[in-house]
């Protein structure tokens, strides 16, 4: 440095610590246990700010948190215009998240790219929601708060400096060389000058995706209608086969809340008109009044690619994007004036005639179809951040439009992201796996999103049966029949069973709605899986483990990926068949696990093979655990009106549940309008259990009619 005149020797004295240990990290506690890092000049547009998210009171609720990670080993480092981020992991850790993967659920160890797509049978990144968010089975989760597709190392890097390098192995000699040698980090690419973390403390995992979720505003609250059964039509149904398939659906005694119209009723879609087909559907008001008379609400298919016919095509052109979509111009949404222009629209042909939701299809992605990266918007936004946040966009500004019409609403996309949770919308996609929808169910838990496995078709009854038990015991319970024209009764042998479950979806509407509410309050997901639950584990094998397989099978199971089984709210355990399955492995957490229909203890912290026949899908409850239901009823219950409950209590210990209750339809919840009841059973002296609920909280919502009590295991 001798040879450097004093102006350069100081810069290199600045950039050398930079270029060697990294940007400086500037930490915030914004809220209990959750901290924001900045390093550098993140970008100003980003995954938060599309949302527009307002985070959850409750978050100034929760308990304070020591930082979850060990802050020095955390690093960024500026590259090449690229932000490289590096996150230490210890060596019994996994991971789960990284976005709505299908096919895999330990990510710890995988490399992709976070992209907003459909799922094209891989998971590589590409997914409708490439949420930028994992969680730790050490009890922490991770979020980069940015609207690029970042580049993921989840786990598979080794640095030559690295202070934790898997052991050298001689492959000629050793047989316990691997292929993929010990990784400590988790490495990202970000493509900008600057990153946004927030780290999330636990003390649980699911306490970290809570938080997470309540930093987006807390998970969506439906209407009580969007838990009952919804159809959706053949694409090209009139009116009057709408009518007639909602009065077959009384007539034969079918729940059913809502109808979906498929690409059909609009006078043109691929690119949409938006606007109501007239030979089809005459007299749109009187269509919707009619059905909704009938118990049924309308919701309506949609993209957002915008045809030469329709009349706001002309007011929109300087607020669209330089490609098309199937000819359709494709609306900038990150602009404020492109967003009035299309939901003003929405409002007035739709919405005030009583219209109760969309499903907003194709914001994913097929980049044969999608506007290309070499797109550019008139709000300046790169093609990639508009890509990235489409489905926040569509989502965020259609649920404005329902609130400020005070009627909340429950529908359909096809993308979201991080900060998406609180939007009323249920991601679906054409992939028809069974198994893949239900690796997807159990994701979506760490992703900050819903998931539907919708049921189309079938070639047998028994799948049709399999595919619609799950679908029942999911966030939207549907028929996709746009294409296949099904009904739920189209295969008379299984009829019946199908009538059961639509029914038991109906009876279950009081737990489904206090689950959601516990999304919407706590931020706790209603689907999730195995891995969060207390007694199961984590996905690592245990380093000394003296075990073998024939002495603990628990241990080996719990040590692969569990795809096929999932929790459904506080207290149920699922575990679904696929077709041709008549038996199948179920792996029951430690503590007691009790039959969902008779009450029996079925094992405790044990693997249990089961063979339950196809009428039912085995389902599984918590010792202690409390369900509340309903009658079986054909819509869910509206306008305030009471619904007698039963609550059940399964196992012997002492049980409790917070009941929700609030009006069901409007967003008065949002002002107080809401209450929860406390639930106890409790064993009296002589070993007898006893129930009690709370009384109504007075001046708030009370639904809640005459209680009766069950206990399944006495
Ligand atoms: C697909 C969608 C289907 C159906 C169809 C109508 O993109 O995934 O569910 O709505 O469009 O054209």
């Amino acid at each position: 440095m001798r040879h450097l005149n004093p102006a350069v020797s100081t810069l290199f004295l600045i950039l050398f610590p930079l270029l060697v240990f990294g940007q400086v990290i500037t930490w915030q506690e914004i809220h209990p246990g959750i901290w924001k890092g900045t390093a550098g000049k993140p970008d100003a547009y980003d995954l938060l700010k599309a949302a527009e998210t307002v985070p959850s009171p409750t978050l100034a609720r929760l308990q304070k948190q020591d930082f979850p990670l060990d802050k020095a080993a955390i690093m960024v480092q500026f590259n090449h215009g690229k932000s490289y981020l590096r996150l230490p992991l210890q060596r019994n850790e996994q991971l789960y998240g990284f976005g709505l993967n299908f096919q895999t659920i330990h990510q710890r160890g995988r490399i992709m790219q976070l992209h907003a797509d459909h799922y094209g049978k891989s998971d590589n990144g590409r997914t409708h929601a490439p949420v930028p968010f994992y969680v730790s089975s050490l009890g922490y989760g991770v979020f980069v708060n940015s609207a690029k597709y970042i580049d993921v190392y989840a786990g598979s890097g080794v640095r030559k400096d690295s202070k934790n390098p898997p052991e050298i192995m001689d492959r000629n000699t050793d047989k316990n060389w691997e292929a993929h040698p010990y990784s400590d980090a988790v490495e990202m690419l970000i493509p900008a000058e600057g990153v946004e973390i927030y780290v999330f403390a636990g003390p649980k995992p699911v306490n970290a995706i809570e938080r997470f979720n309540l930093l987006s505003g807390g998970g969506c609250l439906p209407p009580r209608w969007g838990l009952g059964f919804t159809q959706r039509v053949h694409r090209l149904y009139t009116a009057n086969q709408v009518k007639r398939e909602a009065k077959a659906f009384e007539e034969k005694g079918y729940p059913l809340d809502f109808i979906g119209l498929e690409p059909g009723w609009q006078s043109k879609s691929y690119p949409c008109t938006f606007e109501w087909d007239r030979s089809r559907f005459p007299d749109p008001q009187g269509f919707v009044k009619e059905m909704d008379q009938m118990g049924v609400k309308i919701n309506l298919w949609t993209n957002p690619y915008i045809s030469p016919d329709a009349s706001i095509y002309k007011a929109i052109i300087p607020y669209t994007g330089t490609h098309t979509v199937w000819n359709g111009l494709v609306p900038d949404l990150s602009m404020p004036q492109a967003r009035k222009i299309l939901f003003d629209q929405f409002e007035k042909e739709h919405v005030r005639i009583g219209v109760s939701g969309y499903k907003i299809d194709e914001v994913d992605g097929f980049d044969s179809y999608l506007w290309p990266d070499v797109a550019t918007f008139p709000s300046g936004r790169s093609s990639e951040q508009i890509r990235q946040t489409y489905g926040l966009l569509v989502q965020k500004h259609s649920y404005e439009m329902f609130r400020r019409n005070n009627t909340r609403t429950y529908g359909l996309v096809r993308a979201s992201n991080a900060g998406g949770a609180p939007f009323p919308y249920v991601i679906y996609n054409d992939n028809y796996s069974h198994e893949d929808f239900i690796t997807a169910l159990i994701n979506s838990g760490y992703a900050g999103v819903l998931w539907t496995p919708e049921v189309r078709a079938s070639k047998t009854a028994e799948e049709w049966l399999r595919r619609f038990q799950t679908v029942c015991f999911s966030p939207m319970a549907m028929i996709n029949a746009w294409s296949s024209g099904m009904q739920p009764w189209t295969y008379p042998e299984v009829a019946p069973q199908i009538k059961a479950l639509a029914e038991l979806r109906m009876r279950m509407i009081p737990y489904w709605y206090s689950e959601f509410a516990k999304y919407h309050y706590n931020g706790t997901p209603p689907f999730r899986g195995m891995n969060l639950e207390d007694g199961f584990g984590t996905g690592i094998k245990q380093e000394k483990t003296t075990a073998t397989l024939e002495e603990n099978p628990y241990e080996e199971a719990v040590t692969r990926e569990v795809k096929d089984q999932y929790m459904a709210g506080e207290y149920l355990l699922v575990a679904p068949l696929f077709t041709g399955q008549t038996t199948r492995k179920v792996i029951l957490p430690k503590g007691k696990w009790y039959d969902f229909y008779t009450g029996k203890l079925v094992g405790d912290g044990e693997v249990v093979t089961i063979s339950p026949g196809t009428d039912q899908i085995p389902v599984f409850v918590k010792d202690g655990g409390i369900i509340p239901m309903m009658p079986a009823m054909l819509h869910a219950p509206r306008g305030g009106r009471k619904t007698d409950i039963e609550i059940r209590h399964y196992g012997r210990k002492n049980g409790s549940y917070e009941l929700y209750d609030d009006d069901g339809e409007t967003f008065a919840y949002e002002k107080g309008a809401f209450s929860w009841r406390s639930i106890k059973v409790e064993q009296e002296p002589g070993g007898r259990l006893k129930g009690s609920i709370s009384a109504p909280e007075s001046g708030k919502p009370d639904t809640i009619g005459a209680v009766t009590w069950r206990f399944m295991t006495e």
